[in-house]
């Protein structure tokens, strides 16, 4: 009877002897305790101090012979070692509280408490080149408020904000994002069509974070 009865439950297949659990995609087992590098770091630093044609760390004007657009990059030129915050100059110079040797240097904001919280835990966990989407990246329900808005503001503000926004394209509301949602121009930058340059620029987005922008534009680019 117990036997027969074991068997009426539809046991979980199983596909390896193991019994370890297969993905097709080892990158996409996301861990909610780590921080990763592709999603969460490098947009902070291509948005906040690799900002083209300002006297910055972008491939053009490379101050100080520093360039922070790719994990080699940020890793080699800002001497980052695992473990260790007091290597290289990158943890002293965001944390700096003197206007002069803080980056990024004024008038762009100091970065927020959160981000440097990011970035000296993602050095403490060992400054891996990581990445896991399926936890940044969720094309269900696409909304402004839930979507867009942080995606924009990872991945675009530090360059489209202030006085003198990059390509002179501010998107820092609802209301500048939406006019460049319909006037055609964000879906080309983020697309690479119409000749338009690719944004954000060396890195550009993921393509479920092209398909998140493409949802929502197709949506009638909502206020939700
Ligand atoms: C590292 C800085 C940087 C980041 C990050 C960045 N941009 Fe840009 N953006 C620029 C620069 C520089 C230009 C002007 C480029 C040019 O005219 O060649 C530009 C131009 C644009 C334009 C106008 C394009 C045109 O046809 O003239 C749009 C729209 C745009 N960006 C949207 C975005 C969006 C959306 C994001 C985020 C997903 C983003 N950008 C992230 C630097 C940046």
């Amino acid at each position: 009877m117990l036997f027969s009865c074991k068997h009426e439950i539809p046991l979980p297949i199983v596909d390896n002897p193991t019994g370890n659990p297969i993905d097709p995609n080892p990158t996409e087992i996301c861990d909610l305790d780590t921080i990763y590098f592709e999603q969460q770091i490098l947009p902070l630093f291509v948005s906040s101090c690799g900002m083209p044609n300002a006297g910055c760390h972008d491939p053009i004007d490379h101050q100080e012979g520093i360039v922070l657009t790719s994990y080699n990059q940020i890793i080699n030129t800002g001497g980052i070692v695992g473990g260790n915050l007091n290597a290289g100059d990158i943890f002293e110079v965001i944390t700096d509280n003197n206007n002069n040797d803080r980056m990024p240097p004024p008038p762009n904001a100091p970065l927020t408490q959160e981000q440097i919280d990011l970035i000296s835990d993602w050095i403490m966990q060992g400054a891996d080149n990581n990445s896991c989407e399926s936890l940044f990246c969720d094309t269900l329900n696409v909304t402004f408020s839930s979507n867009i808005s942080t995606l924009v503001s990872n991945k675009c503000e530090g360059c489209h904000s202030g006085a003198n926004p990059n390509g002179g394209v501010s998107l820092t509301n609802y209301t500048q994002i939406s006019q460049s949602a319909t006037s055609g121009t964000l879906w080309d930058a983020i697309n690479s069509s119409n000749g338009a340059p690719t944004m954000p620029p060396n890195t550009g987005l993921s393509d479920c974070e092209i398909a998140t922008f493409r949802i929502w534009i197709e949506n009638g680019a909502l206020n939700d």
